[in-house]
Parts: structure tokens; sequence; C-alpha cells
């Protein structure tokens, strides 16, 4: 799969990422990087700092969100001699492709974008003028990505269903101009969305979510994640009942991240009477500990060393610049007719 494809994953370095954005997204990104170059492909990943802007005014919570970010990917197993790891702002190239852009994206586009929908329809809500407290950048949000793909002759983006959207209005702002220009001026990009990657539930049952406040922390220390494991929702039903183990919730989360050999042992036990909540529980907080001992040492050890994540972060922008700035003078040259 992806061999000899260019990859490219953002994230915007906002909220302190949970078990479940840790078990669906980033591992798998990292793993969807590792194995595109391993298959003579490029993989970029970065920091979508400019776009956490348009929420997040406090530049001291910025810093401290990006940095965890940068560290948790390079902890999940990010390596930075072979993706492409850099922030955002640090290729200024993305901000002069989209001005260009702009140029080439209808209006009714951003009109129809989710991230701008979902705030209306908030304000509508809570009985506020359409617009109260949207700003142009998040507005234009889509715009902004689209020059993050574009700038790499990306091919694929690997997204949650939420951004699909947004690598469309991307595609459809390359074809535009494309056609305008009667050349390949842009990739046209490709998302790729993977469903075997399963929702984690939190420790409520609903989805874990940051918003939700049900999650199980990342890489805190054991205590903090035994308390969170130990809050998950039980019944009061007694060890020896026999339950089917898909509606213990405890069970479903451990889904997320036991071998299938693990998960038969939960669920005999279950079906059988033989385990009860608190072993489980046990046997839960056992497997999350064992999956992020070793990327919690990294993470810890790059938190205290920023300075050298600083310095990949440099290096893979100076790597990074080079094909953004092709592509700048491509478009400079075809629309200013330079
Ligand atoms: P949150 O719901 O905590 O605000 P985000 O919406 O910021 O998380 O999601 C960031 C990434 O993590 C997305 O790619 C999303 O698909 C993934 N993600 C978030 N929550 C979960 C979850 N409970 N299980 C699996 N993946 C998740
Ligand atoms: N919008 C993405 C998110 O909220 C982050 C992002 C910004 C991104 N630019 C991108 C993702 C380019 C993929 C490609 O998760």
């Amino acid at each position: 799969m992806f061999e000899g494809k260019v990859i490219l994953t953002g994230v915007k370095p906002t909220g302190t990422p949970h078990l479940g954005n840790y078990l669906g997204a980033i591992r798998p990104a990292i793993q969807m990087g590792n194995e595109a170059v391993k298959n003579g492909g490029k993989h970029y990943m970065f920091i979508a700092d400019y776009h956490a802007i348009n929420a997040e005014k406090d530049p001291a919570v910025l810093a401290q969100k990006l940095k965890e970010i940068a560290c948790i990917y390079l902890a999940g197993g990010l390596d930075p001699a072979k993706s492409v790891f850099y922030r955002q702002s640090d290729v200024p190239e993305i901000t002069e492709i989209t001005t260009i852009l702009y140029a080439y994206t209808p209006k009714g586009f951003m009109n129809k974008a989710h991230a701008y929908k979902a705030a209306v329809d908030k304000n509508r809500a809570a009985g506020k003028p359409d617009d109260d407290g949207i700003n142009m950048g998040l507005y234009t949000y889509p715009t902004l990505m689209a020059a993050d793909i574009l700038a790499y002759d990306t091919d694929i983006v690997p997204v949650g269903k939420d951004q699909v959207q947004h690598v469309e209005i991307a595609r459809d702002i390359a074809g535009a101009i494309n056609a305008h220009y009667n050349q390949e001026l842009l990739k046209l990009p490709e998302y790729y969305t993977d469903d075997h990657v399963a929702v984690v539930p939190g420790v409520d049952g609903r989805k874990m979510s940051k918003s939700y406040g049900n999650v199980i922390p990342l890489f805190e220390d054991d205590k903090s994640i035994k308390k969170s494991i130990f809050s998950i929702k039980t019944d009061s039903r007694p060890m020896e009942e026999p339950k089917n183990p898909d509606e213990i919730l405890v069970y479903e989360i451990y889904k997320a991240i036991a071998t299938p050999a693990q998960l038969q042992e939960m669920g005999d036990g279950l079906r059988q009477g033989k385990l009860g909540y608190g072993h489980i529980k046990n046997m839960l907080l056992d497997a999350v500990i064992n999956e992020i001992k070793d990327a919690r040492e990294k993470y810890n050890y790059y938190m205290a060393h920023f300075d050298e994540v600083e310095v990949f972060l440099q290096q893979g922008a100076a790597k990074a610049r080079p094909t953004a700035q092709a592509t700048l003078k491509r478009l400079k040259d075809a629309v200013l007719g330079r």
C-alpha cells in the first residue's frame, strides 16, 4: 500500500491527546507514514499551528500544546530522519500559496465547510447572530488546509471522517486552477479514511472525547491512569453471574488495545463468571500501561529536552521548503504571468 506515494498528515495542536486519539489517530498515522517511506514514498507530518490560532489566543497555551503534540508523535515512533516533520508556521510558502488559492476558492465552498457551519449552528442554537465570534481564519480554514496539502504534490491525505470534506475542497481548488491554466500546476490529492480503526469508548460509554471529560489519559503516571480506568462504569452484578462481554464497557475499551488471545481470555472469564469487574479493570490497566510504557518514557525525555525536538522541527522545515517553493514558483509564474 502507498508505494511511492506522497502521504501528508497534519494535526492541530489543541487539547492534550488522550488514549482514544493515540490509538485512533496518532499511532495509525505514524504507522502509515513509516510504511509509505519503507515503500519508496514520502511522508510529511506537520503541526498546524496557524490553524490553531483561530480558536486559541493564549500563546503560552499554544506553545505548550505544540510541545506536547510534537513529543507525542516522536514518542509514538515517528522518525524525523525518515518523515518530514515540521511546524506549519516554519514554512512561509504555505501562507503565500494560500493567498493565491483564495482567488480560486469560491466563497460558497467556505459557506458550506463543516467547521464554519458548526460554529453558525452553535450561534443559532444560542440565539446569537450567525457570525458571532467567528473570525476569518475559521471561515477560510479549508483554503489554508488546501495549501498545506497542495504545496507538496500530495497523493494521499489520511484523515478522520470529519476532515474528508476539507480534502475534497483542496481537490476542487486544485482542479479549478489546473482547468483554468490548462496544465497540471497542482496535484489532485485523495483522502484516505481507515475503517479498521475503531472508535474507543470513554469511561462513561460515550466516544472518548476531550469535550465529554471521559478520557483515559495518555502519558500520565500509573496512578492517574489507574484512577481513570477504575472509574469506568460497571453495574452491581456479582462476579459469578455469567455476563455477555459485549455489554461490558471495560471489555469494549479492551478491544482497542488487547491481543486476540487477551481478548478471548477476558471474554471467556466474563461469560463463565470467573472474572469480576476489579479483575478486568486490572487487565485493562496492565494492557494500557504495557502499550504506552516505552512511549511514555520517550515522551518524558523529549518534553524535558525540547531543544532536541526543536532541531528536528527546524530540519524538517528545511526539508519541506524546497518542494513548497517549487509549487509556489509554478503558481506565481502561471497566475501572475511571470
Ligand atoms: P476529541 O473528540 O477528543 O476532541 P478530536 O476530535 O480532536 O478528539 O480528534 C483528533 C483525532 O483523534 C481525530 O482523527 C479523531 O478521529 C481521533 N479520535 C478522537 N477520539 C477518538 C476515539 N474515541 N477513538 C478513536 N479515535 C479518536
Ligand atoms: N484540519 C485538520 C484537523 O483539524 C488539521 C489539518 C490542517 C490538516 N491542515 C491539514 C490535516 C492538512 C491534514 C492535511 O484535524
